[in-house]
């Protein structure tokens, strides 16, 4: 029988393309969304590239009602929890936000995972929880730390399911720390029309794409001064693809071991800011121009994973390389 995961969030950027991995991997994907940051169009646009029917609730997870009902309405093997905000710099405006939606979100899907006796649940974390790490590449060892609200709503929600898991030892968890997200499905269907963006991109990817296009006039590289070979950030950028399928892995795993498990999802590999200009100018056919700005509050030299633990756990391996993460990007 066809096995029914939620995906809370499932209309967003990683949820959409996971909802695509996981009908292809023979799961039936069930989208719970508010679409606080997601296109209307995208359920519509997952049947045409599935050919199949999405299922979608339109619901906000603060909504314990709204929870059961689509809770009672199906039988689910498992939940993917991506619902959250994600922007770093808006956290820090707005902290009482994210800590309201994304530790609220998940403290609501864990009371109706408990109703509903759903023990197995894969949580979107970040590489953000390990602060400013002396260890690189990053081994999920390393010690932990929030530097900003949004990092800390990741942090405690970690701790929030090593707590559930105390109480329920049956539970399987899965937590996914998430290096730098990059890429489009390529068919561009699942591309987030910025009339339907809320949020602002503070992100590198969406900005060199605002300056290929012209909306924005040039990057702003923050920082040359660091300690990297060329002086501005190195980041692990891992294609959405390679991230979604990551996470099909992480639920049959969840399925077929019930057991719980801790991984970092990337490439291994670091690229600097201006590594990432010359890949993306080349991929896209077009001039970059930026200058050089101070430093970014917050931001760390390097970050880029370990990712030997990944492939033990998973058998989880990443297929695409910098070329294909900025080609993939750019939907002219
Ligand atoms: N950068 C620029 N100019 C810009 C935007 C970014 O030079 O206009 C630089 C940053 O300084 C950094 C690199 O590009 O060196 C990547 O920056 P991003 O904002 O794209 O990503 P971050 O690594 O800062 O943050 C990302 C996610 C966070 C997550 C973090 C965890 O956005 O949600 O990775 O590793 F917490």
């Amino acid at each position: 029988m066809t096995q029914k995961i939620l995906l809370t969030g499932g209309a967003g950027y990683i949820g959409a393309h996971t909802y695509v991995a996981l009908s292809k991997a023979g799961f039936e994907p069930v989208i719970l969304d508010n679409f606080s940051n997601a296109d209307r169009d995208t359920p519509a646009r997952l049947a045409q590239l599935t050919g199949k029917a999405c299922l979608c609730h339109d619901c906000d997870l603060l909504d314990s009602d709204g929870l059961d009902a689509v809770f009672a309405a199906h039988d689910f093997a498992a939940t993917v929890h991506f619902a959250a905000y994600k922007a770093v710099g808006d956290s820090v405006a707005r902290p009482q936000a994210y800590f309201n939606n994304n530790m609220g979100g998940l403290i609501n899907l864990l009371g109706a995972m408990e109703r509903h006796d759903l023990g197995r649940i894969v949580f979107s974390s970040s590489a953000t929880v390990y602060g400013d790490c002396d260890q690189q590449p990053i081994p999920e060892t390393a010690p932990l730390s929030a530097t900003n609200p949004y990092g800390l709503s990741k942090l405690v929600g970690e701790q929030m399911l090593g707590q559930m898991q105390v109480a329920h030892p049956d539970w399987a968890i899965s937590i996914l720390r998430y290096f730098n997200p990059v890429g489009l499905h390529k068919s561009g269907l699942l591309r987030l029309s910025p009339e339907e963006t809320t949020q602002p991109p503070e992100n590198l990817m969406p900005r060199l794409i605002e300056v290929a296009k012209g909306t924005r006039k040039q990057l702003s590289v923050f920082g040359d001064d660091y300690d990297t070979p060329d002086g501005t950030g190195l980041r692990d950028y891992i294609h959405v693809e390679d991230l979604a399928r990551g996470h099909v892995l992480a639920l049959q795993a969840l399925i077929t071991t019930d057991e719980s498990h801790t991984v970092n999802l990337g490439t291994g590999q670091g690229y600097s800011v201006l590594e990432m200009i010359a890949a993306f100018a080349a991929a896209c056919g077009r001039d970059i121009p930026y200058t050089i700005a101070p430093r970014r509050a917050g931001d760390v030299a390097r970050c880029y994973a370990d990712v030997s633990h990944a492939k033990a756990v998973l058998g989880f391996e990443t297929e695409f390389g910098l070329n294909e993460m900025c080609a993939d990007s750019w939907v002219a």
